[in-house]
């Protein structure tokens, strides 16, 4: 097992007198940072400090919202910025803390014009779930017009990270179930992706040999050794998407959460087993820089099965005993009639990582065959 002593609070404590930062504004969840215990975590922590805090509402970031996060660091000026809470949480701190003096957001966004060359305050991250790993990458999502979108840059990378369990582990089992299916999801797409390299696959390999052993008593039994070791994975999952970015679960999850308000990693959990299955049987015509069916076999591996049928039957199974519905009618969702506004909201440019080329018919395949 790894070494799951994370930094403990003692070390957040030095790092804050070390910089001596004078204004720090927190930016949280509206109801979890109360229910997470990070209200007193904090103000424990920062009762010395001068702070402000501004709390997140909307359930998936937007652009309304983060102007209101940009305004607010403009009008309290703080030299650091702690981001504590979900992965919207992160994503909106990593975004408004790179995009602050952006003349036009909106124009910058949709078409990546921006220009990312500073920070405007250093950025703690601490994850409230287990999770996206969005402490550790270079990227953070934000929708503008139900539409989801990407900003990308190294600066983008909060300065520090601090994961404690204990933040994590009283998160309800259905937060639990989509966060932590996200991050196993991650490295599973991780392993496939164009852009791995030797690198994230051994970070995608550790995260699921760890996801696979915890998960579910992360659900069921929540303690602080499979708290601790879920939170391990989602990290080693973020550093591994960082590098080899993720495929088309991730790109065709986004309407799912922006129509229909699924939870990320639930969203992403409803097309993974198509997506994988349609690599698997088209591996011969794969475009790729590595051997597909060794990535499969890692899978295999950390999974404790033998084939693709066997590997595909333990994720359904994951799925249903994490809870995460799998069926589009119990969903309330009526792909038939709703298939192109759906298809216009997926990111192009994410199903270019799949390691065989997906044509506009297969998505349509892989999406009403559900
Ligand atoms: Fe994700």
């Amino acid at each position: 097992m790894e070494n799951l002593n994370f930094p403990s609070t003692k070390e957040l404590q030095s790092l804050l007198k070390k910089e001596e930062f004078k204004k720090i504004i927190i930016i949280c969840g509206d109801k979890s940072f109360k229910s997470s215990g990070a209200e007193t975590f904090i103000k424990n922590l920062l009762s010395s400090f001068d702070c402000e805090f501004f709390f997140k509402k909307s359930a998936y970031p937007d652009l309304k919202e983060l102007k209101e996060i940009i305004n607010f660091l403009k009008k309290s000026t703080p030299d650091l910025i702690i981001a504590i809470g979900g992965g919207s949480v992160l994503d909106y701190a990593k975004i408004a803390n790179v995009l602050t003096d952006s003349k036009n957001i909106q124009e910058e966004i949709t078409n990546a014009t921006y220009n990312i060359n500073k920070k405007y305050a250093k950025l703690i991250a601490i994850p409230t779930t287990a999770g996206s790993g969005a402490e550790v990458t270079a990227n953070a999502v934000i929708y503008i017009d139900k539409i989801k979108y990407s900003v990308e840059g190294e600066k983008l990378k909060p300065d520090f990270f601090f994961l404690f369990p204990e933040l994590v582990v009283v998160a309800s089992k259905t937060i639990k179930a989509s966060a932590g299916f996200d991050a196993i999801a991650q490295a599973i797409e991780s392993l496939i992706s164009k852009k791995s390299n030797e690198k994230s696959v051994k970070f995608a390999e550790r995260s699921l040999q760890i996801s696979f052993k915890y998960f579910l008593d992360f659900l069921n039994k929540p303690n602080q050794e499979n708290t601790s070791a879920m939170c391990l994975s989602a990290n080693l999952a973020g550093e591994a998407i960082s590098i080899s970015k993720t495929t088309a679960p991730h790109a065709v999850s986004y309407p799912f959460t922006s129509i229909y308000n699924i939870s990320h990693g639930h969203a992403v959990s409803l097309t993974l087993n198509q997506f994988l299955e349609f690599n698997y049987k088209n591996m011969s015509k794969a475009n790729c820089n590595f051997d597909l069916g060794g990535r499969y076999n890692i899978m295999f591996k950390a999974s404790n099965t033998k084939n693709f049928f066997n590997f595909n039957e333990f994720m359904k199974n994951l799925k249903k005993k994490a809870n995460l519905e799998n069926d589009f009618g119990n969903l309330n969702i009526n792909m038939e009639k709703d298939f192109q506004n759906f298809i216009s909201g997926v990111n192009i440019l994410r199903l270019s990582n799949n390691p065989v080329e997906l044509k506009k018919e297969d998505l349509k395949n892989i999406i009403l065959s559900k």
